[in-house]
């Protein structure tokens, strides 16, 4: 295969993967179709529970063999199908976070025999023991309040006040609603802010960053803000142009700042 850095392939993962060299990544970020019938114009979002557990457990076999013994995987899920996906997995990997995102939906009418679901369920999943974390990378800054509030003697000089808390595992953060300026033309395009997060927690600066469902790009356009390198998939040829112009959007900007700098 050519060079497969840096390229999103515009082909089923199922074809693609198998042609990324082993243990070549250092981290899986994959949002699949969730199994709730969503229209990527395509059917991969119209299986039945048991091919769609099915088609999981293939396209996973196929994903984590790409890993380097230090790499991690998140996978985004919903509480329709995590608790099978996850056995599964922990059966292959040891699970290190069930992170809740919080997508900040509006309290409006919704369900009236349940309770409204308004989070995504995301697994943390490695290898083995010394995977690659940098928690400093991701720490979230205290407010001066915060800070002004902790400013007793036993708590000056204190490091963690300066350098911030662990993000924990409920992050709350907006969906891409309509209006939102990240907002591309994909239903369910994920915010850089989640996964910008995922990158710089676990993967090394310059390493890869494989993302077997494209989708709009979000991963590819996380991973070269964050100076990484990026790989992947996506079925959808008009996604696959949408990606390209995501991609090329921020390399004009890194250009006219270059040029604003020089
Ligand atoms: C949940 S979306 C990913 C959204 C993405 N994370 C983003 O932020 O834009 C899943 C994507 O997987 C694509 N897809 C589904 N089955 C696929 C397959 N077998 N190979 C490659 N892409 C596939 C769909 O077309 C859809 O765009």
């Amino acid at each position: 295969m050519d060079e497969w850095r840096n390229r999103i392939f515009c082909e089923d993962a199922l074809d693609g993967l198998a042609r990324i060299p082993a243990a070549s990544v250092d981290l899986i970020i994959a949002d699949p179709p969730y199994g709730l019938g969503k229209d990527y114009g395509n059917d991969s979002d119209k299986l039945a529970a048991d091919a769609y557990l099915q088609w999981m457990e293939q396209w996973i076999d196929l994903a984590l063999p790409t890993l380097k013994p230090s790499g991690s995987l998140y996978i985004f899920l919903t509480w329709r199908y995590s608790p099978e996906i996850f056995v599964m997995l922990k059966k292959r990997m040891t699970m290190i976070n069930e992170i809740v995102w919080d997508r900040r939906v509006p309290s409006m009418g919704g369900s009236v025999r349940r309770f409204s679901s308004v989070h995504d369920t995301i697994g943390l999943f490695v290898k083995a023991r010394d995977y690659y974390f940098d928690l400093d990378a991701v720490r979230v800054p205290y407010d001066a309040e915060t800070k002004k509030a902790r400013s007793r003697s036993i708590f000056v000089g204190a490091k963690w006040l300066e350098m911030g808390y662990n993000p924990k595992d409920v992050w709350s953060v907006s969906r891409l609603h309509r209006e939102h300026r990240e907002r591309a033309d994909h239903p369910t395009q994920k915010p850089l802010e989640i996964v910008e997060r995922m990158i710089k927690a676990s993967c090394p600066p310059g390493g890869v960053v494989l993302d077997p469902f494209m989708g709009s790009g979000t991963t590819a356009v996380a991973a070269v803000r964050c100076g990484r390198q990026y790989t992947g998939f996506e079925l959808n040829p008009d996604y696959c142009a949408l990606i390209a112009s995501r991609l090329q959007a921020l390399q004009s900007a890194a250009g006219e700042a270059v040029l604003q700098d020089g």
